[in-house]
């Protein structure tokens, strides 16, 4: 199973990604939790080129071609080998993003992006996508939040114009409405044990998780 989480900044996905990961633990599923840019050594190189330093760091096309950097090592060397093997790959963002930032932010030609996808990864598909959603302000002032004290800042993209998260929120939305029998959205304001129960519940109603009560 390889569920994706995606979704505009401080809203929440990666710990809805991890408290995922300990249910499902709990349950012995074996599950790999990973995360994009990233997820593989060299991937986590190419991370921090990508997330640190001035906003015109890179050039869009530089961006994109980062961003598959990383996807395709990560892809070979950490989610492709989980799904071999059976395992459930939870994966904090994923080709979505790129699609949602370069795409709908930056003025990526979407085919262009589709073109990468198919040569890097082919023909798989996350199973399912959860898509969090958020007022832009109430996502970056979380963000930023998160930030503060952190030794090497993480804020290439928080630092972006409000305008840019604004196309990439409705990015997100386009995609889930385009690929409604795999991405699910979720208001990202609800608690996130309400969110849990949610995802939980739209997994056993899927049929890809067995247990027939929720556990508490
Ligand atoms: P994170 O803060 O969720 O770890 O993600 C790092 C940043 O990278 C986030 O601001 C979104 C951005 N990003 C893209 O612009 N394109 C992509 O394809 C991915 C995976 C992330």
């Amino acid at each position: 199973m390889f569920i994706t989480f995606e979704g505009g900044e401080g809203t929440g996905k990666s710990t809805q990604a991890l408290i995922l990961a300990e249910t499902l633990k709990k349950h012995n599923i074996n599950v790999v939790l990973t995360r994009e840019p990233g997820g593989s050594p060299g991937a986590e190189i190419i991370r921090n080129l990508l997330v640190t330093g001035s906003v015109d760091r890179w050039s869009t096309m530089s961006e994109v071609l980062l961003m598959y950097a990383a996807r395709a090592d990560h892809w070979q060397n950490t989610i492709k080998p989980a799904l071999d093997q059976g395992d459930w790959v939870l994966c904090d963002r994923f080709a979505d993003s790129t699609v949602a930032y370069q795409g709908y932010g930056r003025g990526v030609d979407l085919e262009f992006l589709q073109v990468l996808y198919q040569h890097v990864i082919g023909n798989t598909e996350p199973n399912f996508t959860f898509i969090f959603d958020l007022d832009v302000q109430e996502g970056l002032k979380r963000a930023t939040a998160r930030m503060e004290g952190d030794i090497v800042v993480e804020g290439r993209f928080e630092a972006m114009d409000i305008e840019f998260h604004q196309r990439i929120k409705d990015g997100f939305l386009k995609i889930a409405k385009e690929h409604p029998t795999r991405c699910v959205t979720l208001q990202a304001d609800d608690h996130p044990r309400v969110i849990h129960r949610q995802i939980l519940k739209f997994l056993q109603e899927k049929g890809a998780l067995d247990w027939n009560s929720l556990p508490a």
